[in-house]
């Protein structure tokens, strides 16, 4: 059989390119879903409920309509019919939504009504004047709610409960162990572009300008709800204002908005205003979580007990799995992970970027943090003495773990080992305490299904092509080099079409996955036209490379080469013009080996060092260092993972110091729902961030040897803040963000 491969490592990657759709986007060429304006397009704004429980019982339409410019209001009364059901869930992803399909309020923000204007400036108006009167009843919002379910673990966002080893034999075997609960707050993905859609209906016909990390399933789930086939429907998303895993799933606003259109025969555009951005687009659930560390006479765990109680909405059943975090990290005699929800009067939660490992690793990471603390260890040391050379529970090796050249590298450059034991030993020349902490990073390294389709064109250019989604970290990037490696082309030559739906299907951009997951397909996909040139040119007696099946070829620089034998080559050009001089077009699909997925486990690790300067006097706290060090397989583009990893860190700085909705809870609404209240880190709340990737050569993976870089950055961070600001005051504080009033009150 000929065995025609790309070459795995091309001269593409590897290589620190900047972004292919950066020019476009500082120069504002780049269009998002709200820059199109089709002729006759209306404008649709929502009315956001203003209480979080009871009923909607009277809405001024006469004097809403009678502004001018006011097209159409849509309530309750008279609702348009949706052909799939709001409240069903019938595919991956799939969450509850509301679309006006009845009069109850559950959650501030909700859409209650949806109004169609000539402008955005009527349609405005006509909201206001609205003016929806509520029966309100008392609204349920926080952790200490009654109404409280198991989670079971039955599917996407329901965590369920993992016990590996006997717990209580666990429990009774440690010699000494901290009992600590931890709690973080609800997050916001707060993406820079808000949601927005452009619909415009031909008919049966739908063409949607939509930002959304998973195009093709999109389309299939807006075909569900519409009542007609995904191929009626197009999706352009070239470019998405990120997304945090908000734009992965179907919502309500998008849904009326659409079909508003389908109605009234004209576009519709609806853009989510900041403030309605905390409500019907999902957001991180508050978590309260109880960590119990048992360890004996070595410093050897004996039990790691995770019990996570997270909010959920009053209709749906997503669970932060916050102790999942818990599962892969510490070689610990038994595990235990179980999750409890809360009904809460808020809307449906779901993933945001690091589900789960952000806030679980937060009260993990400080948790071991203030067990190392007890015994007077080194908190690197205490790591290391539960370092898991396998996957704690399962016992399976990991496809690839440079945890150990992480934690070496990092605290090397960090200066870790100048670190006083004691809290408040280091001050500044200004009088700042100083602090020193560090956290271990995890993150899974998943594949999702997707397709590529690779085209050698007879010019010896190539084409590739996926529905993949760039929401910022470089996709149009990294898998353009991905895909010119796979066609042997240099990426000058390779055209990359993505980001709409007529294209295979690139899967979802979500779980640090999108990488491995739509550069695999490429990958794959290159490998198909690839062999078939071959199979051309070993057939074809004229060339070079006749009769070579049996020792096989390599794609090189647009050249076919005799593996083995560099002097037997042909240009891609001259075996297609002999062939008749049409294209050669291969597919391919995103794999991971099902014996490799069964017998390893695959994660991306790192560690995480942070300094922090603490005011004595005022109790301000600076993040003035951070260093990351992570191994996350092959790195395709350094520049963009070592700007996804800092993005994390950042984040990681906004979960520890800055972040949380605050909600009133007379009200249920959140009273901090803009970017004035809503703190997010700035530029000067960020000071040294270094990353290192660390090398790390994984077989198992995928045929790519690629992890993933979008999430992990965050986990990590979150606690060696945590433990610095412990280290530099001597205050431990439990709750996220950590407060000045908090270390006060410490004092
Ligand atoms: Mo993400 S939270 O995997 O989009």
């Amino acid at each position: 059989m000929l065995d025609a491969r790309p070459t795995r490592f091309g001269s593409n990657s590897g290589q620190p390119m900047t972004r292919r759709d950066g020019i476009a986007k500082v120069t504002g060429t780049a269009t998002f879903a709200a820059d199109n304006n089709p002729e006759g397009l209306l404008h649709a704004v929502y009315v956001p409920a203003a209480i979080a429980r009871g009923r909607v019982v009277k809405y001024d339409t006469a004097a809403a309509m009678a502004h001018p410019g006011v097209v159409r209001i849509y309530t309750p009364e008279n609702a348009l019919p949706m052909a799939g059901d709001p409240e069903a869930k019938p595919f991956m992803f799939a969450f509850r939504f509301d679309a006006l399909q009845n009069d109850v309020v559950r959650y501030a923000n909700q859409p209650v009504a949806l109004v169609l204007g000539d402008t955005l400036e009527a349609a405005n108006e006509g909201a206001r004047l609205l003016n929806p009167q509520y029966a309100a009843e008392s609204p349920m919002v926080g952790l200490d709610g009654d109404d409280r379910f198991e989670g079971d673990g039955g599917g996407f966002g329901r965590a369920g409960a993992t016990v590996h080893g006997d717990t209580e034999a666990g429990h009774a075997a440690a010699t000494q162990a901290v009992d600590l609960t931890y709690e973080t707050p609800e997050h916001y993905h707060n993406a820079m572009e808000t949601h927005a859609v452009v619909a415009r209906w031909d008919g049966d016909k739908l063409e949607l300008d939509l930002p959304t990390q998973a195009i093709v399933m999109s389309r299939g789930a807006y075909g569900y709800y519409l009542g007609i086939p995904p191929e009626d429907i197009t999706i352009r998303s070239p470019y998405l204002g990120g997304g945090f895993g908000s734009k992965a799933m179907v919502q309500g606003p998008q849904v009326l908005a659409i079909l508003a259109a389908r109605d009234l025969g004209r576009p519709v555009k609806l853009m989510l205003r900041r403030d309605q951005m905390f409500g019907p687009t999902g957001h991180r659930g508050a978590t309260r979580q109880r960590l119990r560390i048992g360890i004996d006479d070595d410093g050897r765990m004996t039990i790691l007990d995770h019990e996570t109680l997270a909010t959920t909405s009053a209709f749906d059943d997503f669970i932060e799995p916050a102790s999942n975090a818990s599962q892969g990290l510490y070689a610990a005699g038994a595990l235990r992970s179980v999750h409890t929800a809360v009904r809460a009067n808020i809307g449906t939660p779901g993933p945001v970027r690091a589900p789960g490992e952000a806030s679980g690793s937060a009260a993990l990471e400080s948790a071991m943090d203030e067990m190392a603390e007890k015994i007077g260890m080194d908190p690197l040391e205490f790591r290391l003495r539960n370092y898991a050379e396998t996957e704690p529970g399962t016992g399976r090796p990991y496809s690839s773990k440079a945890l150990r050249d992480c934690y070496e590298q990092g605290a090397a450059r960090f200066g870790w080992a100048r670190r006083p034991l004691k809290p408040r030993q280091m001050l500044d020349d200004d009088g700042m305490l100083v602090g020193w902490g560090m956290g271990t990073a995890l993150f899974a390294a998943p594949m999702f299904a997707a397709e590529g389709r690779a085209t050698l064109r007879p010019d010896g250019t190539g084409l590739i092509e996926t529905a993949a989604a760039d929401m910022g970290q470089g996709a149009w990037t990294a898998l353009a080099q991905i895909g010119a490696d796979a066609l042997g082309l240099p990426i000058e030559k390779v055209e990359f079409r993505s980001g709409t739906s007529d294209l295979p299907d690139g899967g979802v951009a979500g779980g640090s996955g999108h990488t491995a997951t739509a550069g695999g397909a490429l990958h794959a996909a290159g490998g198909d036209a690839i062999r078939q040139l071959a199979e051309i040119a070993a057939a074809d007696p004229a060339s070079p490379l006749f009769g070579t099946g049996n020792t096989g070829v390599v794609a090189r620089d647009g050249r076919l080469y005799a593996r083995e034998d560099d002097s037997r080559s042909e240009a891609f050009t001259d075996i297609i013009a002999r062939a008749g001089g049409a294209a050669v077009v291969g597919t391919g699909k995103a794999s991971r080996s099902p014996e490799d997925a069964a017998a390893h486990a695959m994660y991306s690790h790192g560690a995480v060092f942070a300094e922090v300067k603490v005011d004595p006097d005022l109790y301000q706290m600076r993040v003035t260092r951070l260093v990351g060090a992570f191994a996350a397989g092959r790195i395709i583009n350094p520049r963009l993972a070592e700007s996804q990893l800092m993005g994390g860190m950042i984040w990681g700085i906004s979960f520890a110091l800055h972040e949380a909705a605050v909600f009133d809870h007379r009200t249920g609404r959140i009273v901090n729902g803009d970017f004035a209240g809503y703190h997010i880190p700035v530029n000067a709340d960020v000071h040294g961030l270094e990353v290192i990737t660390v090398h790390e050569d994984d077989p198992h993976v995928n045929a790519l040897g690629v992890k993933g870089v979008g999430e992990i950055g965050i986990t990590g961070t979150v606690g060696a803040i945590a433990n610095a600001i412990w280290h530099a005051t001597g205050t431990r504080v439990r709750r996220f963000p950590i407060r000045i009033e908090d270390l006060l009150a410490g004092q």
